[in-house]
């Protein structure tokens, strides 16, 4: 029973659901690890599931999740064929921002299913999803717009990395929409130019 030895997706969830226990764990109705294509080359990471994806036990369902997949149509993917994930399984108390202390906790998760998955390319919803992945406390404004590498100590390959405003904060700051579709734009041009 060690992470090291998982190689599927399934096999995470049954270790996260059997062998975890944490605060967050008990006051959630679900673990949520991710849904989709898990053969996609493109993966997309956000923060922690919310009161809708909580209980449905799927990632990005809810509000935030419908304008995620709006903004995937706008370039012409179909969020049933890339994967989706989050930082934390679990939603936090009324939807608060995890604490460092907890992102730190469920990063061998979100590590394991990228290693799992294998992306070519992930893209970073919002500051929590960056903060793990590019471990780094730089700021989504000066984070967006240029293309970072992803690498961790159990995995040997690098991975590109777009970092983006996260759907829930455009959801209440629609002014930074022409931001987040810049963004998009550049998505689209590597997926085109790299065949993805
Ligand atoms: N916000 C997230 O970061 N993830 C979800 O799954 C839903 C909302």
């Amino acid at each position: 029973n060690n992470i090291k030895d998982i190689k599927n997706i399934k096999e995470l969830e049954i270790y996260i659901k059997e062998s975890i226990s944490c605060a967050l764990k008990k006051q959630a109705k679900s673990t949520v690890l991710g849904e989709g294509n898990i053969n996609s080359s493109i993966m997309f990471i956000g923060e922690a599931p919310g009161a809708e994806e909580d209980k449905l036990g799927k990632p990005f369902v809810g509000a935030a999740g419908q304008l995620l997949s709006k903004m995937l149509n706008s370039i012409d993917i179909d969020r049933k064929g890339i994967y989706i994930s989050n930082i934390l399984p679990w939603r936090p108390p009324n939807n608060r921002t995890p604490t460092n202390e907890e992102i730190i906790e469920c990063l061998p998760f979100i590590q394991k299913i990228v290693e799992i998955i294998s992306p070519k390319l992930i893209v970073l919803l919002g500051a929590t999803a960056s903060k793990a992945i590019l471990n780094s406390n730089v700021s989504i404004s000066n984070l967006r717009g240029k293309w970072h590498k992803y690498q961790s100590i159990n995995y040997n390959k690098k991975v590109d990395c777009l970092v983006t405003y996260h759907p829930a904060f455009l959801l209440r700051s629609p002014n930074f929409k022409k931001q987040s579709w810049e963004d998009l734009k550049m998505l689209k041009k590597k997926i085109e130019n790299e065949k993805l």
